[in-house]
């Protein structure tokens, strides 16, 4: 008998090699490679087909099936990051650390699918069905109608979901513990991984189930798996927080049917997670103002506006090479701004140690929030706090010019709302502000005079 082929597969990007080596070619990682057993490819395909496929037109589709039917949870958090609800047929991954909520939410969100007359099914295959049903206990969900299996054979899930009357959302919660057995190799290698989801994606386009897929993830913060994953699925969700912080945000970073920029809040308490409707307010120390090197940002995750308190410390130094610390922003947009104010404004930063934190523990990547940090580090410089109830926005360019960034209108809307007198904001933006007092600057210059006038 020919001796069975073995192949090494990657575990970070799926790549495959016919024999052993420390680091993938293809995603450069160490260590990844495993050994699996290789299973046939088909050949030959396009020769041999006797069935036809089936195309039809676009905007026969179109009349048949718009708009999307979208099944909505009423958590809004929730649906509002699906894009507005989960749509049938699809497949959606939350990816999350350990102990972040992943469960918890899944759980939350199907008992309040199936309160609105869907059919739901729950699959865990970490925690017994005992388990499962303590949890729903704490969270008061205990009477809620879910159906919940403890399994990870997949060919036994396949054949019960099948069976009877068909789901409208299944959860399989972890997709890294399902295994199937037409595959040698363990529970969450590549293989099992792969071909676990693509049945259960085939099986949710086939009989327009909306799948949920739990993934775990790496040291790094990946799903774990194959990068394919992320291919083969509708929806990409991530599930972030500091486990300080009683506060989770549920992020989409692909979605086929809505926006990628869509950010959920929730707050972890004795009763699962609750929605945040208001994220401004936590975000916002409740600092009454007039404290040095704290700034207000007034910025957008996604199409929702977010004010969020910027503080900094820039302190002697008693190294050689300075200390830069940075939590809940870009070390390298850090340096720039520092550089900036230091050739711009001639502010001498480069001899201190600068620490950075954005509060509640909120990651920020927007460049409007460049002129926010800019004026944390001048207060804290100078020690001359900002004014209160001030809000701040623009993007620095290296010249220490202050660009224009988009949506202002939206920005300084929520600053009102919260109370906020006055913006600090980039010159010859169009705007409809009535409300705030606007103090309109185009160089960087200006921002140091504005805050520490015997800095400039
Ligand atoms: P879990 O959903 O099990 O996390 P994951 O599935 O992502 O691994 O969440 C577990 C954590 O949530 C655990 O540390 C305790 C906390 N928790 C609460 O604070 N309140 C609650 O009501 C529940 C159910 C969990
Ligand atoms: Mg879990």
């Amino acid at each position: 008998m020919a001796k069975a082929k073995r192949l090494y597969v990657c575990n970070s990007c799926g790549s495959t090699y016919n024999k052993w080596m420390g680091q993938c070619e293809g995603c450069s990682q160490w260590n990844t490679l495993t050994e699996e057993a290789a299973t046939g490819t088909p050949t030959g395909l396009g020769k041999t087909s006797n069935s036809k496929g089936h195309i039809i037109e676009l905007s026969g589709l179109m009349s048949k099936d718009a708009p999307l039917p979208r099944m909505i949870s009423n958590m809004n958090e929730f649906d509002r990051v699906t894009g507005g609800g989960l749509v049938r047929g699809s497949a959606v991954l939350i990816g999350g650390d350990p102990g972040i909520g992943k469960s918890t939410i899944l759980l939350q969100v199907v008992s309040n699918l199936a309160k609105n007359g869907l059919n739901c099914v729950y699959i865990s295959g970490e925690e017994s069905e005992a388990q499962v049903r303590m949890r729903a206990q704490r969270l008061g969900l205990s009477d809620s109608p879910v159906s919940v299996g403890a399994e990870t054979n997949l060919r036994d899930i396949l054949a019960t979901l099948s069976h009877g009357k068909c789901p409208d959302i299944v959860v399989i919660d972890s997709i890294q513990t399902m295994y199937a057995d037409t595959i040698e190799s363990a529970p969450g290698t590549v293989s099992q991984v792969r071909t676990c989801a693509q049945e259960l994606i085939g099986f949710a386009k086939k009989k327009n189930v909306c799948v949920l897929l739990v993934g775990h993830v790496t040291k790094d913060g990946q799903i774990a798996g194959p990068r394919v994953l992320e291919h083969m699925v509708d929806t990409v969700l991530y599930f972030e927080g500091d486990r300080g912080h009683q506060f989770r945000i549920l992020r989409a970073v692909k979605n086929r049917f809505g926006g990628t920029d869509e950010i959920g809040v929730f707050e972890m308490s004795d009763l699962g997670l609750q929605e945040v409707s208001n994220p401004s307010a936590l975000f916002l120390g409740d600092s009454g103002g007039d404290v040095v090197g704290s700034a207000v940002f007034a910025g957008m995750e996604g199409s929702r506006p977010m004010l969020v308190e910027i503080q900094a410390l820039v302190a002697e130094s008693s190294l050689g090479t300075p200390r830069r610390a940075v939590v809940g922003w870009d070390s390298g947009r850090l340096a720039m701004i520092i550089a900036v104010l230091d050739a711009r404004c001639g502010l001498g930063l480069g001899a201190f140690d600068i620490y950075l934190n954005v509060a509640g523990g909120l990651r920020i990547s927007e460049p409007a929030a460049d002129l926010a940090v800019a004026a944390a580090l001048i207060s804290s410089l100078s020690g001359d706090p900002i004014e209160p109830e001030t809000i701040i926005f623009g993007e620095i360019s290296l010249s220490g010019e202050i660009r224009p960034v988009g949506q202002a209108d939206a920005r300084m809307k929520e600053g009102a709302k919260l109370g906020f007198k006055q913006a600090f904001m980039p010159a010859k933006m169009k705007h409809k502000n009535k409300k705030l007092k606007t103090i309109e600057l185009d160089q960087l210059i200006k921002l140091v005079d504005v805050i520490a006038e015997d800095l400039g």
